[in-house]
């Protein structure tokens, strides 16, 4: 039986079919917003009729926005509204902590990734939306990398740090794959027990190309932190006397490599890390949240559904807990009992409450030992432009959900020939 033809659409019934999906959509946000209670909303920008403030957040650095109007308005917490999406900004660390800590069981929820969904990432655990298989998911995550239960990949780490130091004995200027490597030589051989080898090398550093080319635009933009090369000497002494880097080769005390139970010792290493982690924050805005119910926050109303961002760029420049907060110091963490301002360790850079990272403790311990590693074999040196002037490097991050450190120039010089010798020899 021959069935009628329907007309194919036309581009105009297409077009109107989508205005009219989205005329209903605005509309169904507009009654759901009628239903809340009468609180006031944060402060923020002013919006438009229909789409708010569409536009107004800029696409690659949306942080400073928000602590511009955190300034603007005097508010840790601010506002803005997309085609009818509640978005909340929190500047501050107490607002982060009471809402995404103390209230997270309203902020656990994530927000749809469309696009990693249609790339095949919808199952893993960073975009699923709250729920049981999140709850199995993360609970087998978290168990499996607790502060004490990370102690048993060391091993893994402490050989992949020093293969990775080995590799740049003879290809000091392939610093950013030799680390990207090892970092996820790391991954790899926790989930699937694969070291990396030379044959993955390529596909992987495939992967990391589209990030570390906007990067380059982050650079250009200017918006990278003060240098951190200056404070390098410090650091240096404290994993000489350690380590004994300079010491005779057969004596008791000579050099040797660093271990994980040299890391109580290497406390201005530590702040280093940390100073690092402050001013450069891999992901400024974390990744956003979802809150289920409505809230409320000193008088102000958070809807249901609304996307919750914490700014922890704006933490880690917070004047009222950092001094200087665009210096890069390290020593700002020493404590008021040893002579100096104790200072907090950023909190944030890991996320907060119930979608904080799991992988926090395994991150931060194979970045230690990568670089005490590092820096009992090298010294971190600026490179010489063609004007014969020194380059001054401009730490920066790529864009986007997964954060990378931007490429930059710079030379490694060996220390004492004999602990790269005794390198070789154990990795
Ligand atoms: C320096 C390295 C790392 C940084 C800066 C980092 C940062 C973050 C941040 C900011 C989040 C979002 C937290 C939130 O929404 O509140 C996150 C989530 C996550 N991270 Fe990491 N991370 C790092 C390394 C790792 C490693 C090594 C692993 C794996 C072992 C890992 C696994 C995860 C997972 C599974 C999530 C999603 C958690 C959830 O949604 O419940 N991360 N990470």
């Amino acid at each position: 039986m021959a069935f009628p033809q329907l007309p194919p659409p036309s581009s105009q019934t297409a077009l109107a079919a989508a205005a009219a999906s989205l005329l209903l959509y605005i509309l169904f946000a507009t009654i759901r917003r009628s239903q809340h209670s009468s609180l006031p909303l944060p402060p923020g920008p002013p919006r438009r009729f229909l789409v708010g403030n569409l536009g107004d957040v800029s696409a690659d650095h949306p942080e400073e926005d928000y602590m511009r109007w955190g300034k603007e308005y005097d508010s840790d917490v601010i506002h803005v509204e997309v085609l009818g999406q509640h978005m909340i900004a929190l500047n501050s660390v107490e607002a982060a902590s009471e809402l995404l800590d103390r209230r997270g069981s309203n902020y656990c929820d994530r927000p749809r990734f469309a696009l990693f969904e249609v790339m095949g990432w919808g199952l893993t655990l960073t975009f699923l939306r709250w729920g049981r298989q999140f709850k199995l998911h993360r609970s087998l995550i978290q168990k499996t990398f607790t502060s004490s239960n990370v102690k048993v990949f060391r091993p893994i780490q402490l050989h992949e740090a020093r293969k990775a130091v080995v590799d740049l004995l003879s290809h000091p200027d392939s610093w950013e794959e030799v680390t990207l490597l090892m970092t996820t030589s790391v991954i790899f051989r926790i989930a699937f027990g694969q070291e990396i080898t030379d044959v993955s090398r390529k596909a992987i550093r495939t992967i990391h190309d589209v990030p570390w080319a906007a990067s380059l635009k982050d650079i250009e933009a200017g918006t990278a932190p003060p240098s951190f090369m200056p404070v390098q000497k410090g650091v240096l002494e404290e994993i000489d006397a350690v380590l004994g880097v300079f010491g005779d080769a057969t004596s008791a005390s000579g050099p040797r490599l660093p271990t994980f139970e040299d890391r109580p010792a290497l406390a201005r290493l530590d702040r280093f890390l940390q100073e690092v982690h402050r001013s450069l924050p891999l992901n400024p805005l974390v990744i956003p949240h979802k809150s289920l119910r409505e809230n409320e926050y000193h008088g102000m109303r958070i809807p249901a559904g609304s996307l919750v961002l914490a700014n922890t760029k704006a933490m880690a420049a917070d004047p009222r807990v950092y001094q200087d907060p665009d210096t890069f110091d390290p020593d700002r963490y020493v404590s008021a009992a040893n002579g100096g301002r104790g200072e907090p360790y950023p909190n944030g850079n890991f996320g907060f409450g119930r979608r904080k990272c799991p992988g926090n403790f395994l991150a931060m311990a194979t970045v230690y030992m990568f670089l005490a590693t590092l820096l009992a074999v090298y010294e971190v040196e600026m490179v010489i432009g063609p004007d014969g002037n020194l380059i001054e490097p401009q730490p920066a991050v790529t864009i986007g959900l997964g954060g990378h450190p931007a490429p930059f120039q710079c030379q490694l010089k060996l220390r004492n020939p004999a602990l790269a010798e005794l390198l070789k020899e154990a990795a």
